[in-house]
């Protein structure tokens, strides 16, 4: 897809990751609906600054707990924008959470805002989108079994998936495809420390930024001819399985 003038929804997308696949995007000459729950002022300033470099930018806070608040979100980001061609399933949650103590409304949250808020919002661009493409942000654990944090790998899994699913929904009119990050950065509140404690092994001893995973998206939204394709992003740490 050439990507200049393409108007973009990216979920979460205010602080962090989120926050770096907007900049990525507006560089490609993206227009950008920035969508945010908590982070509003953040994402009031992102969208000055990327107005600043040419493309238009507006910003929707929503949560994404529910069906209904996936409808407004998509009602809005459609009428401020006027049309999507882009749906970037960015925003997340991250829980640890063994099998242990796991419970039915800590399922009920990583697979609602993880796994449920994806699809629907897949399901609601689809609706009004004529061509486009959506990409989904999965984890490297995608490819390992990490049981400190059981329902969030979970819902990964399921996305992951989902976005084989919806690959094949969606053809010919719409792309599906996923990136999956390695470590990038803390949980928020986190420090470097914790990070780099629990960052494991990486192949390539490189380390991962934002900004290389915002180049992911970037990418597999340029490529034609592919979807249904996840794209690792982890410094070849998925190879190594549990082994890390
Ligand atoms: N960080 C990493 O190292 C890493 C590693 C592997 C995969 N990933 C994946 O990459 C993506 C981005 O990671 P990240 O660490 O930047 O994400 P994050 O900071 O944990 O979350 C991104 C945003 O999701 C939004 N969000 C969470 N719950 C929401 C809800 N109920 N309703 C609406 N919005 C909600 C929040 O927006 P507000 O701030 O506006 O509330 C939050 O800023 C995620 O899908 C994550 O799973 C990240």
């Amino acid at each position: 897809m050439r990507l200049n003038g393409k108007t973009v929804l990216v979920t979460g997308g205010a602080v962090r990751i989120g926050k770096a696949i907007c900049e990525a995007l507006a560089a490609e000459g993206c227009n950008v609906v920035i969508h945010c729950s908590r982070s509003v002022s953040a994402a009031e300033q992102l969208a000055l600054k990327l107005r600043a470099k040419g493309v238009k930018a507006w910003v929707v806070k929503e949560a994404i707990d529910s069906e209904l608040d996936c409808r407004s979100l998509m009602s809005s980001a459609f009428r401020l924008a006027g049309n999507l061609d882009i749906l970037v399933n960015n925003a997340a949650v991250f829980h640890k959470n063994r099998l242990k103590t796991v419970s039915e409304q800590k399922l009920r949250v990583e697979f609602g805002i993880n796994l449920f808020a994806p699809i629907l919002l897949t399901r609601l661009f689809a609706e009004r989108a004529v061509k486009g493409a959506v990409v989904n942000l999965l984890d490297r654990r995608i490819e390992a079994n990490d049981p400190d944090c059981l329902p969030y790998s979970l819902s990964k899994k399921s996305l992951a998936a989902f976005t084989q699913e919806a690959a094949l929904a969606l053809a010919p009119d719409i792309s599906v495809n996923a990136v999956a990050p390695g470590a990038v950065l803390p949980p928020p509140g986190k420090g470097a420390q914790y990070f780099s404690d629990r960052a494991g092994t990486i192949p390539l001893k490189c380390r991962i930024t934002p900004q290389d995973v915002a180049q992911g998206v970037v990418a597999l939204l340029k490529l034609d001819a592919v979807t249904g394709q996840i794209l690792f992003m982890d410094g070849g740490q998925h190879l190594l399985g549990n082994g890390v």
